[in-house]
Parts: C-alpha cells; structure tokens; sequence
C-alpha cells in the first residue's frame, strides 16, 4: 500500500514501523494524515506478523501541531457536525498492539498530544515539547489536557498550557512524561526497535492483557483497577501461554509462545 503523508515499513521481525513523512509543513497533522495513520495502524493491528509498532517522524520534527492552515477558517458548527478530531481517539481504540513514540524535534499542539497517546514515549534529550494552542486563541483538542495532566500532575500541567511555553526531552523524562531518553536520533531509535522487538518476544496474549489492564488505570478508580487487572490476571489462566511460561520456568527453559 503506498501512502503521501507517511511510510510504513517492518524494520525488524515482529516490528511494525509508521514514519510520519510530511516535512514541508514539519509533519503537521492534517487530516488526511491522520487517516492514512489510522489505516496503517488498524493493518498492524490485523497483521499475523507485527506484534509492538514505532511510531516516528524524522529527526527535526516528531509533529509540529494539528495544521493550522487546515483549522484556521472552520467555523463552530463545521468543526462540531463532522467532529473535527474525533477520528484521533481510533489511534488509542484500535490498535491493541503496544505503541511506542520516538520523537525527535518537534512535538507540539497536536504533536504533543499524539506522542502522548503512546503506550510508552522515548525522545531524544532535545526533543521540543509543548502545548502552545493558547497562542493561537485556542486550548488543546486532542486530550492534551487530560493525559498531560495525569503525566506532570496539574501544577505544571496547568503552567505549561496556560503559557505554552516549550519543555525539552530531557525534563520530559525527568517529569514522567518520557519513559526514556537518549542522546542523539540514531540512540531514540535503536532504543524504540529494541523494546519493540523484546515485547514481540512475549505472549500476545499476554501483551495485550497487560496493555489493556494499564490503560484501565487512566480511566478507573483504583479499587475497580485493581479488580479489572484481577479478572484479566485470573483469565490468563484460561490461555495455553501462561502454561507454556510457567513450566518453562521450572524446567529453565526459554519459552515457546503458541500464542494462544
Ligand atoms: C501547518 C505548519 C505547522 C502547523 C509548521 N508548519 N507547523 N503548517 N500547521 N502546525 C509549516 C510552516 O508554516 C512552514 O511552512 C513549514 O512548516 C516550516 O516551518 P517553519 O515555521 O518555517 O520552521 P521553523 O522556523 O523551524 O519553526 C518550527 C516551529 C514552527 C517552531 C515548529 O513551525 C511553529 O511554531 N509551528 C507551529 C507550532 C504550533 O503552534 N503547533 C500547534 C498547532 S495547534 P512554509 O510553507 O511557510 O514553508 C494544534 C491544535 C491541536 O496542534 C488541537 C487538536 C489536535
């Protein structure tokens, strides 16, 4: 399948690669874009060979924002009938494979607020953060207020999108916003292949319960949490895969995954 905004490639077995490749407008997120990314997430989602996708953009910019040329004449009730944005939340609906961001550059307004939407975020040590819609006379539309918030707390949360002022990969790490950081592009994405392909050598099963029961946590109380991630624990007793691990285990051999 060949795409105009992104490329999509499996650069190492069992990983799925999507590059966002529009660098005239430094990756902006137009909305044909985010369909295009859309469907190659849904055909990770559905290969039998890709089991944790990268996602990237290029070494300057990760996405320099939803497009502003694109936003800039919608009026209220355009944006409100075809549910302008709406499309975004499929990237955290349909994929129930892990997500890994690695960004580099840029990643601001929308930029910011897809890398986000990663299970696990990586960036470079210079990699440029922020929210800046509030220079523009507008907020974030993507959930940026609420994942950012639950990643910084609501102190900084609120500084940040109340100045739009930038924040680098290296305190995005120190705030727990990136899982990692690294020290040039190369090191972001040797980093991003090799936790990709260490979680293609476990269960699917598995791996997909422990996306799910994680996710539960942004959305739940903690007590009905905690009782979700034991109903998928005591489900998991249900696959082939955790027999397979357990005795495995106590024969000190490496594991043979059915995937079942
Ligand atoms: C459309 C964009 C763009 C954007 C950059 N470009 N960001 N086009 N939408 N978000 C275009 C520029 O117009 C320019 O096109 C080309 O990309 C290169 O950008 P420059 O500005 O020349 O590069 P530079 O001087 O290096 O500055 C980089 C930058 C700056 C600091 C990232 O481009 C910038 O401030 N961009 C906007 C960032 C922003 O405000 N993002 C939030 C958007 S609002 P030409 O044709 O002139 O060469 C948003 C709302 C989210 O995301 C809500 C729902 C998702």
């Amino acid at each position: 399948r060949s795409y105009e905004y992104i490329e999509v490639s499996e650069p190492r077995p069992g990983v799925g690669q999507v590059t966002l490749n529009r660098p005239k407008a430094l990756n902006a997120l137009c909305s044909p874009l985010i369909a295009e990314l859309n469907k190659a997430l849904c055909d990770f989602q559905a290969s039998p060979t890709v089991a944790a996708v990268v996602l990237t953009g290029s070494e300057r910019a990760f996405a320099a924002g939803a497009d502003i040329k694109e936003m800039a004449p919608l009026t209220f009730s355009e944006a409100y009938t075809t549910s302008f944005i709406e499309s975004w939340s499929d990237l955290t609906t349909s994929l129930k494979k892990p997500l890994i961001a690695a960004v580099s550059g840029h990643a601001l307004g929308g930029g910011c607020e897809l890398a986000l939407m990663a299970d696990v975020l990586y960036c470079t040590a210079t990699a440029n953060f922020g929210q800046p819609e509030i220079k523009l006379g507008t907020i974030p539309g993507a959930g940026g207020s609420q994942r950012l918030t639950r990643a910084v707390g609501k102190s900084k949360a609120m500084e940040l999108i109340l100045t739009g002022k930038s924040f680098s990969g290296e305190e995005a790490e120190r705030w727990g916003v990136a899982a990692r950081v690294f020290p040039s592009y190369e090191a972001l994405m040797e980093g991003a292949f090799k936790t990709a392909e260490i979680i293609a050598g476990y269960s699917k099963v598995a791996v997909q319960a422990a996306k799910e029961v994680v996710n539960k946590s942004q959305d739940l109380p903690l007590r009905d949490g905690v009782e979700y991630e034991r109903r998928v624990f005591h489900a998991l007793f249900g696959s082939q895969d955790q027999k397979i691990g357990m005795k495995a285990f106590a024969e000190k051999k490496k594991p043979e995954w059915s995937h079942q």
